[in-house]
This record gives C-alpha cells, structure tokens and sequence, in this order.
C-alpha cells in the first residue's frame, strides 16, 4: 500500500469509468429496502444548538465566488454565530422536498444523487462562546455535537507536518465521507464522489469565508489514520477528505491532549450495509502515513503549458456583476431539472468561467483545463472550445452544432443537449500522478469539483441555471482529442436558462 505505487490510481480510475457497455453491462438495482439515512447521527451526545439569524456579508456574491483565498489579516472573529453561518451555508439543510418514498433534506451545496455523504467536523481552540473541542456538526438538527473536549488543534497540526495555515487557525474543519451513503448507489465509483461532493461543499464554505474576509485553506495533506483517529472514525466506513483552516493569526495551540477511542453510538444507516473494495482501496493506497511524507508531498506543480489549438480564439468578457450578497445566492442554488432551448450571453459564460479558475486556495495544485461544447451562447460560434486560462481566451477545436454529442457524452441525459454550454474539466493525470502520488487523484478531482462548484454560485450570481453531470469517460476524452489526448475528466457541469414550463 504505497503512495507512489501508481498503478493503484489507475487501477481505480479505470475499473470505474462509464462506457456505453459499462452501463449497459450493469445489473446494479437501487434497493429501497436499504437506502442510507443522509445523516450522521450521534444519539447519546447533547446537541449544541446553532443559531439561524445570520447577518448577510456585503460584500457582491461573484467577488466572494472567485476569490483566490489571499486574503491578507486576520480576519473576523470567529464565534458560534460565525461557524453557524459557515455551515449553514456550505453544510445546511436548506430545502426539504416530500415524495412517495420518503423525504429529501436539499442542502446548500449540490451532491450527486442527494444523498449528502459527506460530514463536517470542527477542531476549534477556545472561542468566545465555544469552548475548545472537537465537534461533530449535524446539519439535521443544525447543531454541534461534542466528541472531544479540549484543544485538539496541535494533533491536526501535527497530522499536516506544521502546514502554516493549520497551525495559525483558531478552527479547522474536516470533511469526511462516509461511502455506504453515496455507493448505495453509485458503487464503486463513489470515491469519484467522495471529492465532488466535498468539492461543491468547500466552493461554498471557501465562498462563505471570502465574503466576509475570513482566511481560509484546502489542506490535503496530512497522516490519515491520526485525523481519522482524533475524529474516532470507523475507517471500514467513513474517512477524512480534506482540512480547511478558518481564520488566521491564532497562537500556536497547546501540546494536543490524548484522544482515546470513544466508541460513541451511531444511529445505523440502514439494515444491511454493502462494501465496495475498491473504494476503500483507492484510499488506502493514496494514504500518507508519517509527517516526513506529508512535507515531501506537499507543494505547488508547475502549470501546464496551454497548447493553442490553432484556430480563432475569444477573449472572455467577464463583464456582469451583481451587488447580491452569497447568501441569497446560495438559498437561491438548487440543480436546474429541465433547461430552456435559450442562449446565454458570452459575458455571462465569461464571467462564470472567471470566478471558477481564480484559484483554489489548497496545498497543491492539479490546474484542471476547461473543455467547452458550445450550444447556444451569443457571440460564441457553437463548437468544441478549450480554455487558455493564462490568456483567458477561448479557442475554437470545431465549429458545428454538437448537442447531440452532449447528450451523448453527459451519460445520454437530455440536460447537456438543451443546455446553452457545458464546461468539462479534464486532467492530464499522469504529471499529477507522478508529483503527488496516488493522492494527487484526491487532488485533481477535488480541484476540479471545487472549481465545478464555484460555477454552479457563480451561474446562479447571474441568474443562470447549472447542474452537474457525470459522463462517458473516454468518450469525452475522445471528443476533444487530438487537444485533449491523454487527459481523464474529473468533472462536468452545465449552464443555460432553466425551461419554465415543465
Ligand atoms: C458532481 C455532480 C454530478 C451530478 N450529476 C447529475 C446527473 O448526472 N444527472 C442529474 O440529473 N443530476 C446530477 N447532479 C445534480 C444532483 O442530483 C443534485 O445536486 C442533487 O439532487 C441535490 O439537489 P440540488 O443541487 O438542487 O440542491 C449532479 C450533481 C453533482 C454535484
């Protein structure tokens, strides 16, 4: 089980790519009987409750969107009203939908399949209203759970090899999954999910920090099995995803007090549980086991070097803006069902590409490059279109209508055909792979999920509809080749105005 054995990446990468006989070949049924509860619930711990009355930032949504995260100072206090306010609206339950089957608690940031497999802890230091501990956060009930009492901080700073930002946050926030509630249906391919839907989630909490000037990082380097410890995870089961640091400037925390077992009750997810092997593969073999490895793994890669594709290019005019704060933005999101046959304006696709590739403020970069099918967007020729990041132009591959391969390539559905565009991330993993290890997988789907989910606010800051997708593997590779060769698709979304009728 080693890192830099890569062939384990791969190995996971290619065992659960959709092809058209993949799906086809599939007998997978969702069965009713056992479908998880979409919440981690501990029963014998006293709910901290947290408070709903926010105050709005002020700051306009698509500044917060697409800030990169270099955010000088320190910035606001945090208190139990402004972690509320951050979980709420990357974590909260925002919507509730019945249906025959049951119930649907929507929250703030979209996930595939609504099942919400992904859970948010807090390892805080002393707040003014909270005392220091580690914190589980149940969005059912919106409030705090305590695990752990005391400053557990320095365990995390340690578990991150001293990652600067880790060690001056008065909170960290860890992110986990726990892969029955996702692989109930989607299988093995969950541990693709895992990063999405952790992705969306952070694209908010990183938004919801920059809107009110809070520093805030996406740290995925760090010794798994001491933060799964601390968090008293039963890793068969759940792990941790991500660290994001809250805040800037905190003294450095005390020595770290022991963290036993705690064996704590769990209501079950459901009578029967299926385990997919290669999910917990996957993660196994993209573990960092000591801090020595955590330091060496850690840092930037070079970017890629944009190929021009050779024929006409468009410069992005990211020319809307809009005074909306987040928060009306984010309770506004919800994934557009039915698209209308309607073009979007070349500003607003601009402007949504803009606030999505300002940079992710994390411990790595994978820079994913964006790959575009043009439906209907005016002023844009409808065609296959890559974007040059640096330039900020986008360059024609193929002109032509191509909404029937868009259907095709977003696993048959209809929403990418009647979409105005869609914007496909795609990595050239193998660069990836050789600088980070296995883990850089983590980290190419994260960074792309993240961007992915700050086009999904940025679309909505304007007005515009989006959802995400899954796909075709090859055949989208396929599709942009010769330009994209070589390069795996991490993540899909789809923009154009919401059909009113249906
Ligand atoms: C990465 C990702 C992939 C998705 N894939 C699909 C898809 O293939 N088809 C679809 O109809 N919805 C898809 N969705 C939308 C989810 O079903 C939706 O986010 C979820 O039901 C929650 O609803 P909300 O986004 O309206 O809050 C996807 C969402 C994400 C984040």
């Amino acid at each position: 089980m080693d890192n830099h054995d890569l062939a384990e990446a791969w190995a996971y990468h290619d065992g659960t790519k959709h092809s058209v006989e993949s799906v086809h070949r599939s007998t997978h049924r969702l069965e009713w009987a056992i479908m998880p509860r979409s919440f981690k619930v501990y029963p014998d711990l006293e709910p901290i409750p947290l408070l709903r009355d926010f105050t709005s930032s002020t700051r306009p949504a698509l500044a917060a969107i697409g800030d990169p995260g270099n955010a000088p100072g320190d910035g606001p206090r945090l208190d139990r009203a402004a972690i509320a306010r951050l979980l709420y609206f990357s974590a909260g339950v925002l919507r509730r939908k019945t249906y025959a089957g049951g119930e649907i608690y929507f929250r703030a940031a979209a996930c595939t399949g609504a099942l919400y497999h992904v859970d948010l802890y807090l390892i805080s230091g002393p707040l003014a209203d909270l005392e220091a501990g580690v914190y589980h956060f149940g969005p059912h009930d919106f409030a705090l759970r305590r695990l752990r009492a005391g400053d557990h901080r320095a365990a995390v700073v340690a578990a991150a090899a001293g990652e600067p930002a880790i060690a001056a946050a008065p909170v960290i926030v860890a992110g986990t999954s726990t892969f029955w509630r996702n692989a109930w249906k989607y299988q093995a391919r969950t541990y693709r999910h895992c990063f999405w839907d952790d992705g969306t989630l952070l694209a908010n909490l990183l938004a919801v920090a920059a809107a009110v000037d809070l520093p805030a990082r996406v740290v995925l380097g760090f010794v798994d099995d001491e933060l799964n410890r601390l968090l008293d995870l039963d890793t068969e089961r759940e792990v941790t995803l991500s660290l994001v640091s809250l805040g800037r400037g905190a003294p450095s925390p005390p020595p770290a007090p022991p963290a036993p077992p705690l064996g704590l009750a769990t209501l079950p997810l459901s009578t029967r549980e299926v385990a997919y092997p290669a999910i917990r593969r996957a993660h196994a073999t993209s573990s960092l086991t000591t801090a020595k490895k955590v330091a060496a793994w850690r840092g930037s890669l070079a970017a890629p070097v944009f190929a021009p594709p050779g024929g006409p290019t468009v410069r992005l005019a990211p020319s809307v803006t809009t005074a909306e704060p987040l928060e009306t933005v984010i309770l506004r999101r919800g994934s557009t069902r039915a698209f209308a046959r309607e073009p979007i304006s070349l500003a607003a696709l601009s402007t949504i590409l803009r606030a999505s590739t300002r940079g992710v403020p994390g411990d790595w970069t994978a820079r994913p490059d964006l790959y575009l099918i043009v439906n209907a967007v005016e002023g844009l020729d409808p065609g296959a279109w890559v974007l040059d990041r640096e330039g900020e132009r986008l360059a024609l591959l193929r002109a032509g209508d191509f909404r029937r391969e868009a259907g095709h390539l977003g696993l048959g559905q209809a929403l990418p055909a009647e979409a105005a565009a869609c914007v496909f991330w795609l990595v050239d993993l193998k660069p990836v792979l050789e600088r980070y290890g296995n883990r850089g997988y983590r980290a190419a789907q994260l960074e792309a999920a993240i961007e992915g989910g700050k086009s999904y606010l940025a679309a909505y800051a304007l007005r515009v509809g989006a959802t995400g997708l899954t796909f075709f593997d090859d055949d989208v590779t396929s599709f942009f080749s010769p330009h994209a060769a070589g390069k795996s698709v991490m993540f899909l979304m789809a923009f154009g105005h919401p059909e009113r009728r249906r």
